[in-house]
């Protein structure tokens, strides 16, 4: 199985070799510290070095899988946040009334807060309830407040109630400038298939699903990928499910690797390469209002999560906007048919316009 962290450990070993952290002063790899120190560099100032590429269109990311737990909240704010100190404007929507998402970047959730409620239920444009994030000035985030939990039965009656949050997200992307435009939209589910995760699912282009190495992974799954079908079939033919992310891999048990087989011989590509380990600074940062990428950099956790947001990044290069691949049943003005502007120069990544 690859070694998330392998590709960060070469790069800086090539370092090594260059006489580059020699210079600084620093002792060799031998010693872990310095080791840390030296990813957590990496980590924090990243965009500088390696920024990711932007992607063929706006990705609006549906995270969900029904079972609670299994790393929804985790995967969204920590891939979120990745992108972002890599140079990629995203917008965390927390779709929980749990509010996890928020708390884990930091964002007020508390009653009375401008939240993604207000745009679902009332009349809020998500720009009224959009905040920023401390880390990334490039990552911001609609919070979710314990308001949201009567949204599933408030939801019923309204208008259109499965498009909400689609019509929230086109018309607010729409009216931003293309520099401003989010590249990605990362939406974190609860751990239901009920209405929210339904808007979650008609407001996404495709759908991101982790998977805990853990017994009993795969149950429910089925339920999951008829609901997509579902949606595909009747309110959102352009969804599907593009990527599946490994979590809470144990490599000191033979469970985590027999529950990583049958998942890739199952969905094969689909699966990042990149695995995330369970390691306790992923499960501790949230207790901080921090992502691992901010609380402890150099951890394997974050190591891996950066690498997992650069292998959905790259294969985000080659989309077209849907409006050209789907011919028929896709709205007029597709969100992700949209430019995005690219305010960060992203060296020898073709522009939109050039790779069509
Ligand atoms: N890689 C990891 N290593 C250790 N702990 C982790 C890891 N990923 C997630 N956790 C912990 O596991 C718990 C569940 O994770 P998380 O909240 O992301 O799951 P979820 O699918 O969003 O849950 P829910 O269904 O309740 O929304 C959390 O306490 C989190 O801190
Ligand atoms: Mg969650």
């Amino acid at each position: 199985m690859t070694d998330p962290g392998e590709r960060l450990r070469s790069s800086l070993a090539a370092d090594q070799s260059s006489g580059g952290v020699s210079s600084s002063g620093m002792a060799d790899f031998d010693s872990p510290i310095a080791m840390e120190a030296l990813r957590a560099t990496r980590v924090l100032h990243a965009a500088d070095q390696d920024p990711f590429p932007a992607p063929g269109r706006i990705r609006v990311i549906t995270i969900a899988n029904q079972k609670g737990g299994v790393g929804k909240t985790t995967s969204t704010v920590n891939l979120g946040v990745a992108l972002a100190l890599y140079g990629l404007r995203t917008l965390v929507i927390d779709l929980d009334p749990q509010g996890n998402a928020s708390t884990a970047l930091g964002v007020e959730h508390t009653v009375g807060t401008p939240s993604v409620y207000d745009a679902l239920i009332g009349d809020s444009s998500l720009a009224d309830v959009v905040h920023p994030t401390t880390a990334s000035p490039l990552l911001r985030c609609v919070p979710a407040t314990i308001d949201l939990a009567g949204a599933e039965i408030e939801l019923v009656s309204v208008v259109a109630r499965e498009h909400r949050l689609r019509r929230a997200i086109e018309a607010h992307i729409t009216a931003l400038p293309p520099e401003e435009r989010p590249h990605y939209v990362l939406i974190d589910c609860p751990p239901s298939l009920g209405l929210l995760t339904l808007n979650a699912l008609v407001a996404g282009d495709e759908v991101l699903i982790p998977i805990q190495c853990e017994y009993y992974a795969l149950e429910g799954l089925g339920q999951l990928l008829s609901n997509i079908d579902l949606v595909r079939a009747h309110l959102n033919p352009g969804i599907s499910v593009r990527t599946i992310l490994l979590t809470m891999y144990d490599g000191r048990t033979k469970l985590a690797d027999q529950v990583a087989d049958e998942v890739r011989n199952h969905f094969g590509d689909l699966v990042l390469h990149a695995v995330i380990p369970r390691n306790v600074r992923v499960s501790e940062a949230p207790g901080y209002g921090q992502s691992v990428l901010t609380y402890d950099p150099g951890s394997r956790g974050s190591t891996s999560y950066v690498e997992a947001a650069r292998e959905l990044a790259e294969r985000g290069v080659g989309l077209s906007p849907i409006g050209q691949i789907e011919d028929s049943g896709t709205p007029p003005v597709p969100v992700t048919a949209l430019p995005v502007g690219d305010a960060v120069p992203y060296p020898g990544v073709p522009r939109k316009q050039e790779s069509q």
